[in-house]
């Protein structure tokens, strides 16, 4: 008999076709967000699920589930599985690495060129038929070329962000928890490895790439924002909570940072309701991955990371130490 398994969440019909060649599946293609109760009784009786990153996958939730094996996440970011719980209860844990660093990085330029020269702004005010007439001083914003881009957070996707700047002619500063070896910040568009508050003092445009943890969080608050130039941008395509978003409001209003774009929240996808009274703020879904091709290769992954833990390989992906 094959093994019992849960699509937690809406998945490319082709992706569900391939799991079900292995396994008998029971999947959520209406898309509902369960509750953890509602997960709980779902995942019951299962060997494994393929889930994303909404769903958490903690020690409550794996205390009720003795027949589970393997969670396989649709996402590179894991803030939401506790590794240490499934490892403590047997359970395998796997992310979507690598499959998503160029599409990612690509739209944290989509976000740090449309919030420096302001493009959804002045796109609203279009819309809104208040163009009669060409002005010199219509949305004026920073220069994105020969400025300096700070990437806090330099993986894989800060590393191709900065290789990106080399077009731009920028200087690059990153900070990340470890230096890069030589060789990667050469490939890096020659990055200098600063700490957090030299980066924020020199950057024109910083950008946030880090993994969310409970160290991490609120990387980005006042006293941080406070240390930034009052003409920089700050692009946030990492995790919400990252930023402390009610001082970013803060600081967006009173101009003390020119503008940010976001594209992740606290609390998402409900986020604080004081962002849309903003004029200097682009705001997306959490779309950063979301290329067709992306998202194809991330489901495949999360798939073959399935196969493999449930019919005696090893997943690829593997996050249990
Ligand atoms: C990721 O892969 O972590 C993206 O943010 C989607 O959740």
């Amino acid at each position: 008999m094959k093994p019992a398994i849960m699509v937690t969440r809406a998945i490319f019909p082709e992706v569900l076709s391939r799991l079900e060649e292995y396994f008998e599946v029971d999947s959520n293609q209406d898309d509902i967000i369960f509750t953890p109760s509602e997960l709980a009784s779902r995942l019951k009786g299962k060997a494994g699920a393929l889930a994303t990153a909404s769903a958490r996958i903690n020690a409550e939730l794996l205390q009720q589930l003795p027949g589970l094996k393997m969670v396989a996440s649709m996402a590179v970011g894991y803030d939401n599985i506790d590794v240490a719980a499934c490892t403590a209860h047997g359970v395998m844990a796997s992310n979507t690495p690598e499959v998503l660093n160029e599409t990612t990085a690509d739209f944290g330029w989509a976000l740090l060129m449309a919030t420096a020269r302001r493009v959804t702004e002045s796109e609203h005010w279009l819309r809104a038929g208040h163009w009669t007439k060409w002005r010199y001083d219509y949305f004026l914003g920073p220069d994105v070329h020969g400025s300096t881009l700070g990437i806090i957070g330099m993986g894989r996707i800060g590393q191709a962000i900065a290789r990106r700047s080399m077009g731009f002619d920028m200087k690059v500063v990153y900070h990340n928890r470890s230096r890069l070896s030589a060789e990667q910040e050469a490939h890096a568009n020659h990055a200098q490895y600063v700490s957090k508050e030299d980066l924020l003092r020199q950057s024109d445009h910083v950008v946030l790439v880090l993994p969310y943890s409970p160290a991490s969080r609120h990387t980005i608050a006042e006293a941080e924002l406070n240390l930034m130039k009052p003409t920089a941008t700050l692009v946030n395509l990492a995790r919400g909570g990252i930023v402390d978003d009610a001082a970013l409001i803060a600081a967006l209003r009173s101009k003390r940072i020119a503008a940010a774009g976001l594209d992740v929240f606290e609390n998402e996808p409900k986020f604080n309701p004081d962002f849309l009274t903003l004029q200097n703020v682009v705001l997306t879904p959490h779309i950063a991955s979301a290329s067709e091709a992306t998202r194809r290769a991330m489901a495949n992954r999360a798939a073959d990371n399935l196969i493999a833990g449930l019919t005696g390989g090893r997943p690829g992906d593997l996050l249990n130490p």
